[in-house]
């Protein structure tokens, strides 16, 4: 059995059993607004903070400062004393899409990462990048190459998805598939912001509880009410029902 990494997603490892299995690749998916980069962030600092793991976190986002910028506004420990020390390392776009062929962009990347300092990496995202591939078939061939360029070079990954809705009202991707675990976050809105949620349905080779959550974003990230009473997924008449929010689905 190999050793659990820890998210430091307070309440998510709860959730996990321990955390993720070293060296596997996680699907993070949601709308936009969901979490997914704060919990991405979030991993990185919290690799740096307890473990000295470095982290490398892909972006697609114009500038590293527009992610640092993220991560002041809602106070992500220790990550701008983690990105001037070089234990997290950002590329943005830029940096990946400095040359036409994305696998030998990250193929140059992890080459100059010493691979023994850095073990967790975050892509942000994975529909970002593939969104640079003209055919379903490209697209496959290229994501199964990068699941076994991270694996090989000895990282625990999450890869960031932009999702309109997530099962059942939307057909489960080969992202899902090809990935180890599958987490999602959800929010619907109400009126004084939004009642998030997040749901672990699937993380091979381990146990996991596979109800619904409720999570929070304030100062420091995400945060899983693990002691909340969960709910089942699949357990209402349809999942608008279960989740609490109107049948144009959502979660
Ligand atoms: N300082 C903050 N305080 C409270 N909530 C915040 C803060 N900064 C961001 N958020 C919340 O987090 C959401 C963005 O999270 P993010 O991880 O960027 O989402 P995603 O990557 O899923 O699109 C915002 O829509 C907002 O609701
Ligand atoms: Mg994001």
């Amino acid at each position: 059995m190999t050793d659990k990494v820890k998210t430091g997603v307070e309440g998510l490892d709860t959730v996990l059993n321990g955390g993720i299995h070293e060296n596997s690749t996680v699907l993070v998916s949601g709308n936009p607004g969901t979490g997914k980069s704060i919990l991405g962030m979030q991993y990185l600092a919290h690799g740096v903070d307890e473990y000295d793991e470095g982290g490398v976190y892909l972006t697609f986002e114009e500038t590293r400062d527009d992610v640092n910028e993220a991560a002041e506004s809602i106070g992500i420990e220790g990550w701008n004393e983690a990105v001037e020390d070089g234990d997290i390392i950002i590329y943005d776009k830029m940096d990946l899409l400095e040359e036409t062929e994305f696998s030998q962009t990250l193929t140059h990347i992890l080459d100059d990462i010493d691979s023994d300092s850095y073990s967790r990496l975050v892509m942000d995202s994975l529909t970002m990048f593939e969104m640079f591939f003209e055919s379903e078939q490209e697209k496959r061939t290229y994501l199964l190459k990068l699941i076994d360029i991270l694996k090989h070079n000895g990282f625990t990954s999450l890869l960031i998805q932009e999702s309109e809705a997530v099962f059942p009202d939307r057909d489960i991707g080969l992202e899902e598939f090809l990935t180890d675990g599958n987490i999602y976050l959800a929010q619907t809105p109400t009126k004084s912001g939004a009642n998030r949620y997040v749901w672990v349905a699937k993380m091979r080779k381990q146990e996991i509880d596979t109800h619904v959550f409720p999570m929070e974003i304030d100062e420091g990230g995400v945060r899983v009410h693990e002691n909340a009473a969960g709910f089942s997924y699949m357990s209402g008449e349809n999942v608008g029902d279960s989740m609490g929010v109107d049948d144009r689905g959502g979660l």
